[in-house]
């Protein structure tokens, strides 16, 4: 069956839709693309002239938004018109945890991929190619088809109904690197049941990716390896994570048994990094996922495996508060400390299920007062973030709990701790002695991702605590 892709769109502009589309449109200037979403601030923001206000921050998007833009990537609200003059459809809407009713807490909540596959249905004509990109429970392309098929089943003629055909398609992008690792991906996965569905999507990957690498496999085989390698990946950082707290305890060294064990091809150096936990909107709820539908598949054992890699990340959160008041004489009430990273990761302004945010709320519990600087993380986002669930608890009667600071020094006068939390390169280099005039003494560092330049602050008798030693 020959059949030209002329026009895409993506429902879900977001940090997946956004990003993937771009690079998509810049590889493939024959293909119309178009970007939607409901949150029509978003679509302005994607819009916007200053290339510094697009609503995701990744290194080399904002060259290629300026390339494709208004040529042939487009982002819109106009959602009807797009899916019915669309041949192939991608649905990278969010799919975060439950909070409530069956499976609350654990299980995905499909209702935004539902929303989308009914929008797909009542406005789509003729044959179109509907492509997962969100992660998604392993047979959720059952229900999405299901929705499909019943809104045609309602089209009285033949010449009326729709011919769909569902792929799996999951994004295996991080943010941070997200443009280097769409243009080269490691793998590009496409699971399905039709042949000239799938040929369709790698027709489009081919224009930038090498066909040997990418996989063909069946749509169930698809959406599960996607929860895979997010656990799998999780799992190492909780594994790595586990073994910094023995060393602490006994005189090694993490870095230097992350580098000793990296070096086995077998286990690989990759995600060996010891830190304040995994942060990100999708380990955790890809896990958690993951542990739903074991015990739904009656698989217990299963589940409690990979509810430990959780565990041991909110152990690694909370201890580091521990430690912390524990190193600043047994309270932190009234001290001011500094804060230096928000964002989850380096390189990206999310802060989703960022370490920072517990931390941060453990240390305002505790009654510090904390100074906050992200290079990338808006104060408004941060209020958010602390505020959420919290608005009792960030208040202390007399004052404000927590300061924004537009710089490092800014975040470091007058405080008794510094806490780093995020891997951004400006925290490698800090010029420790022009900090440490304005601090107060003693001051501790915390380094909780192995990255400050200690020498450098030993010489300024700073006193130093480092993970995993
Ligand atoms: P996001 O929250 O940044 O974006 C999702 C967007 O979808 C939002 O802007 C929302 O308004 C929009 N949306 C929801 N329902 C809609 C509807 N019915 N019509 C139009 N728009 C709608 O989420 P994200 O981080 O881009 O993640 C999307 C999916 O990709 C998730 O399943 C996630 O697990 C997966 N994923 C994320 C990453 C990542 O790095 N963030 C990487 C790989 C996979
Ligand atoms: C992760 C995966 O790496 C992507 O392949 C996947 O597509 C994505 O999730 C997703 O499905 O959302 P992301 O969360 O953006 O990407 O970033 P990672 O680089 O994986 O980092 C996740 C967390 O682990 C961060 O908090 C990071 O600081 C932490 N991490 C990572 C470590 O603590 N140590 C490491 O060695 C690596």
């Amino acid at each position: 069956m020959k059949f030209e892709i002329k026009r895409i769109c993506c429902i879900g502009a977001g940090y997946v839709g956004g990003p993937t589309m771009a690079v998509i449109a810049d590889k493939c200037p024959n293909i119309i693309v178009t970007v939607l979403d409901i949150n029509s601030q978003r679509i302005l923001d994607w819009n916007d002239k200053n290339l510094s206000n697009l609503p995701v921050y990744e290194p080399g998007l904002d060259a290629i938004i300026s390339r494709c833009r208004d040529i042939n990537l487009f982002f819109s609200t106009n959602i009807k018109e797009e899916i019915s003059r669309s041949d192939m459809i991608f649905l990278s809407v969010n799919t975060p945890t439950k909070t409530k009713g069956i499976g609350a807490g654990q299980a995905s909540d499909l209702k935004w991929i539902e929303a989308s596959a009914r929008e797909v249905a009542k406005y789509a004509k003729g044959k179109t190619i509907v492509v997962e990109k969100s992660t998604l429970p392993v047979r959720t392309a059952q229900t999405i088809k299901l929705i499909l098929e019943a809104e045609n089943d309602k089209k009285s003629s033949q010449e009326n109904k729709n011919e769909f055909f569902i792929l799996s398609n999951p994004e295996f992008l991080a943010e941070g690197t997200a443009i280097n690792d769409l243009n080269n991906p490691d793998r590009v996965l496409i699971g399905g049941e039709n042949e000239f569905a799938i040929n369709a999507l790698s027709k489009i990957y081919e224009n930038w990716i090498d066909r040997s690498k990418i996989l063909r496999t069946n749509l169930w085989s698809s959406e599960l390896s996607k929860l895979t390698a997010n656990a799998f990946l999780a799992q190492r950082i909780s594994s790595i994570n586990s073994i910094s707290g023995l060393c602490e305890k006994t005189g090694a060294d993490i870095s230097e048994v992350s580098q000793a064990i990296g070096m086995d091809k077998r286990i690989g150096s990759f995600f060996l990094k010891a830190g304040p936990g995994f942060g990100g909107s999708c380990f955790k709820k890809d896990i958690l996922n993951l542990i739903y539908l074991c015990n739904y598949y009656g698989l217990p054992e299963v589940a409690d495996y990979w509810e430990g890699v959780i565990k041991i990340n909110q152990w690694q959160q909370s201890r580091l508060t521990e430690i912390i008041v524990s190193k600043l004489f047994g309270t932190i009430a009234e001290k001011y400390i500094a804060i230096l990273g928000f964002s989850f990761k380096s390189n990206t302004n999310d802060t989703r299920e960022s370490p920072a945010i517990n931390i941060c709320k453990d240390l305002i519990n505790e009654g510090a007062k904390l100074r906050i600087y992200d290079p990338k993380v808006s104060k408004e986002k941060i209020e958010i973030d602390l505020k959420q669930n919290e608005a009792d608890n960030l208040k202390s009667s007399e004052n404000i709990s927590w300061y924004y600071s537009s710089s490092i020094l800014d975040a470091t006068k007058g405080v008794d701790g510094i806490v780093v939390l995020t891997e951004w390169d400006e925290f490698k280099n800090i010029n420790w002695h022009e900090i440490c005039k304005y601090t107060r003494k003693p001051t501790y560092l915390f380094d909780s991702r192995n990255i400050c330049d200690l020498d450098r602050a030993k010489k300024e008798n700073l006193k130093i605590w480092k993970l995993g030693s």
